[in-house]
């Protein structure tokens, strides 16, 4: 039909899914233990705390709460986001950010304010669907870099630079979605080494590393002040607060900020007032730290749980990783295995997974799939991982 109606954008038509957001509803059924969504665990999520957290602000502050606020940030939010900020690594005054709605709006924005149609972003291969999705919405090209275990390798990340010339190279050093993969300190200064000699802008995306289960800190790559005219770094509290809060903030130079504010003011206006000074109500009142201890202590025993489960469950020959942190597993089955094909045959079984393919910029492993460790208990992990057993056999 050629008709005006079936003219829509070019780059929305095509958009490919994320397939955690198709498979989000389905997850929904209590009957079904799901490994699929990014989702924290809800019943280890601070409800009290944030509860007085936001009475007191409509307490004292009802009416600026309920109002109209700033596009780039309340100062208090923003505040608390720099001493964050600073405190992983990367020493940031509140100028140096601005507020998002979440990171991934920090993504959408860092995209339209970057990017030109064709322009090419380089991004580890598998990565993040919706980041990809923020991308692709401006026309960007993707170009794969090669990882190991240890992250992005840096020869590969040089001759790709040489290569393809990108407009943007996009990263998420630390516990990656969705291979749980860290970049090692040495990889990371390799990395800037690289970026600091080349003309190319650095997204570093990092919602997860203060998940981590040991006492390793890892420092943004962002930390080396040689890029600091080219990186910019995108946080959230989705991930050690709550994601129905939809606050984050990206950190970069001060010049490229100013039109993301532009950007922002067209897409949302702003972040919600009351979600920013509920969260730096709680962040002022509450030990964040303290608190993710007993997270942290709660997921690694997921992630045992779930490593030990996969050991035991994947057919003989399969392959994963095994994160120190964040929230995923990557597994690998073995020749002759279609994960995609085995996914509403593992739902008929009351499980969920997600498929590897929809997460990679090139040639797609099908035999690849993500689970999530933490949004079940280890008992539940091993009846989800039981019922996949018969899946896998048949598989
Ligand atoms: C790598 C990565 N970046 C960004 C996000 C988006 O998080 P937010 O809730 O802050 O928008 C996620 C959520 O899953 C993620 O995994």
């Amino acid at each position: 039909m050629d008709s005006v109606r079936s003219h829509l954008n070019e780059y929305v038509t095509a958009l490919g899914r994320s397939p955690v957001r198709d498979l989000f509803e389905i997850s929904l059924d209590p009957a079904l233990i799901s490994f699929a969504g990014g989702n924290p665990a809800p019943e280890l999520f601070d409800v009290d705390g944030l509860a007085a957290a936001f009475s007191a602000v409509m307490a004292t502050e009802g009416g600026r709460a309920m109002q109209y606020s700033s596009t780039d940030g309340e100062p208090e939010m923003r505040e608390a986001a720099a001493k964050r900020t600073t405190e992983m690594g990367v020493p940031t005054s509140p100028d140096q950010l601005i507020i998002t709605s979440g990171s991934q709006q920090g993504l959408g924005l860092l995209s339209q304010t970057l990017i030109n149609p064709g322009d090419v972003v380089l991004a580890e291969n598998p990565s993040f669907v919706s980041a990809l999705q923020a991308f692709g919405l401006q026309g960007a090209e993707f170009k794969p870099v090669d990882t190991d275990e240890a992250g992005v390798i840096p020869e590969a990340l040089e001759s790709a630079i040489e290569k393809w010339h990108p407009k943007a190279v996009y990263l998420i050093p630390t516990f990656q979605n969705p291979t749980g993969i860290t970049m090692s300190a040495e990889r990371r200064r390799q990395v800037a080494d690289i970026l600091a000699a080349s003309d190319t802008w650095l997204i570093e995306d990092d919602p997860y590393s203060e998940l981590r289960f040991t006492e390793e800190q890892q420092i943004p790559i962002s930390a080396d002040q040689r890029l600091d005219d080219r990186a910019f770094l995108c946080n959230t509290l989705s991930k050690v607060l709550s994601p129905g809060l939809r606050v984050g903030w990206v950190r970069g130079p001060a010049h490229v900020l100013e039109r993301m504010s532009a950007a922002k003011q067209a897409n949302s206006l702003q972040t919600s007032t009351i979600d920013q000074l509920a969260a730096a109500y709680y962040l002022a009142h509450n030990d964040l730290q303290a608190k993710l201890d007993g997270v942290r202590a709660e997921y690694r025993a997921r992630r045992d749980a779930m490593l030990e489960g996969l050991r035991e469950g994947l057919p003989e020959g399969s392959a994963m990783t095994e994160p120190e942190g964040g929230m995923f597993v990557w597994a690998r089955l073995p020749e002759g295995h279609d994960a995609s094909a085995l996914v509403y045959d593992a739902i008929r079984a009351g499980v969920v997974f997600v498929p590897g393919a929809p997460f990679y910029i090139a040639e797609p492993d099908p035999r690849t799939l993500r689970f999530s460790f933490v949004s079940n208990d280890p008992e539940h992990t091993r009846e989800g991982l039981s019922r996949l057993g018969s899946v896998f056999d048949r598989g």
